[in-house]
């Protein structure tokens, strides 16, 4: 069976070259990509990638492949002993088959496959920014860290008195991104004796105070409403609602969890300051637990 083009030779060579141009397409694609280009630069890139790789190999099959209709009367279906012995050698010891005779253009195809499913894994992997290394699971509050307010002052243990709540962050981190965000705490002034929130927790609430993460352990929202009379902080998004005399545990809403707890010292010069980190990851995620 003969292939439709006239001169099959000099058709392969334009295959080859139209396929060879399919491939440096789907690779400026992917250096497109990952050097952040515009917007039609990928799209021209990809676009004649695909293109010129899926032209390549229709025109293969169309011009280079044997041409039907092809007709053949019914015969027994296994062949003479003969006409195996013969078959297997055109297959096995010529490499007889239609394909392999094009054995340049099948490494062309097959290498410009190969380059362009790579290349479509380029957003995938590019996309997925930075990694996240313990970001997700700390803080920057240490021990002996001072409550600062959104001003950076030192939060000082006359400043509140018994109700009194603010917002803190880790000095040095309130204007960052992370103090505004996983690092912020709300201080609450329950007492002005030490309070006791939870067993093995004695030491974690000098002169009355308290300090719990601001993030709601359900979807994240700031938890800034605080509900003096029941000692409720309120988160505004659900309306969960945290004992903050019983270790923030929420006691109506969605939240599953606790807010996790800061736990303080008094200094001697009267600064209120982190023992610790928390006891938990804050916000919500994958640490979740109920
Ligand atoms: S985010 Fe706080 S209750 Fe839903």
């Amino acid at each position: 069976m003969q292939p439709s083009a006239r001169n099959p030779e000099r058709t392969e060579r334009y295959i080859a070259l139209i396929m060879v141009l399919g491939i440096a397409g789907c690779i400026g694609f992917g250096w497109a990509y990952w050097v952040n280009a515009e917007p039609w630069i990928l799209g021209a890139t990809l676009g004649a990638g695909a293109l010129l790789l899926g032209f390549g190999v229709t025109a293969w099959g169309k011009y280079l492949m044997p041409r039907g209709p092809f007709v053949e009367e019914r015969h027994d279906l296994r062949g003479t002993d003969v006409e195996r012995e013969r078959f297997a050698a055109a297959v096995v010891q010529r490499g007889g088959g239609i394909l392999g005779r094009r054995p340049v253009l099948a490494g062309i195809a097959g290498f410009g496959m190969a380059a362009f499913g790579v290349v479509l894994a380029f957003p995938l992997i590019r996309s997925l920014g930075p990694l996240p290394k313990k970001t997700l699971t700390e803080t920057d509050w240490k021990y002996g860290t001072y409550l600062v307010d959104s001003t950076g002052r030192p939060i000082h243990v006359d400043d509140l008195a018994v109700g009194g709540i603010v917002t803190v962050f880790p000095k040095g981190y309130q204007d960052t991104e992370k103090g505004q965000a996983v690092d912020q705490s709300v201080l609450i002034r329950l007492s002005t004796t030490p309070v006791i929130t939870q067993p093995g927790r004695e030491k974690w609430g000098p002169a009355g105070y308290v300090a719990y993460s601001k993030l709601c352990t359900h979807l994240g929202c700031p938890v800034g409403l605080y509900e003096q009379q029941l000692e409720q902080l309120v988160c505004p998004c659900h309306q969960s609602m945290f004992n903050v005399n019983n270790g923030a545990v929420p006691n109506f809403g969605p939240a599953p969890r606790p807010l996790p707890q800061l736990p303080l010292f008094v200094d001697g010069r009267g600064y209120v300051r982190a023992r610790s980190g928390f006891n938990q990851p804050v916000g919500p995620g994958y640490w979740e637990r109920s």
